[in-house]
């Protein structure tokens, strides 16, 4: 199985994630933000990483999977999700960003998500403010990021 994991991150955790994974599966990486011109014919399994801002996937990984379904289609399809909630359910997710991959993903999976503090602007620091109100902090949940890797390789 030859995989290539295509993954947008604007604060690096879905980015640390999508690394992670690529160094246990051997899979070739790409950051979509550095190279929007991917050549998947090589690949037969895709794996797409995306955080979730606003209930937004990332801009530019939906602008590369919108005029990319013919060509990604065919390939064996896997989504993670790195974001703060896991509401509303990673299906709505996609079909609210990506319906044209509603039936698509042989796997989907939430892998949790952070607020990397340091890195934040003033307004994005206001913003999680609001919304995490007493609520826990969240994690990148590793056993998801496991599980997700078991997936993968025993499709290999
Ligand atoms: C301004 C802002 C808005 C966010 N909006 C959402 C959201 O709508 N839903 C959600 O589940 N998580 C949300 N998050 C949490 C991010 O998805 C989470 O921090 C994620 O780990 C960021 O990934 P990245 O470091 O790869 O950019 C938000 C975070 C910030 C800072």
């Amino acid at each position: 199985m030859k995989m290539l994991i295509i993954y947008g991150s604007k604060h690096g955790s879905t980015e640390d994630v999508a690394k992670k994974i690529a160094a246990q599966t051997s899979a070739d990486i790409v950051n979509i933000e550095d190279n929007q011109n991917v050549d998947v014919s090589m690949y037969d399994t895709i794996l797409i990483g995306s955080s979730i801002y606003v209930g937004q996937m990332n801009k530019v990984l939906k602008k590369y999977l919108k005029s990319n379904v013919d060509s990604l289609k065919s390939k064996n399809l896997y989504l993670f999700l790195c974001r703060g909630q896991q509401e509303p359910s990673i299906e709505e997710m996609v079909e609210t960003n990506i319906p044209e991959y509603k039936d698509l993903f042989i796997g989907k999976m939430d892998i949790g998500g952070e607020f990397r503090m340091s890195s934040l602007g003033f307004m994005e620091k206001k913003i999680i403010k609001v919304v995490s109100k007493g609520k826990e902090q969240p994690s990148i949940q590793n056993d998801k990021v496991d599980e997700l890797i078991n997936q993968l390789k025993n499709k290999a």
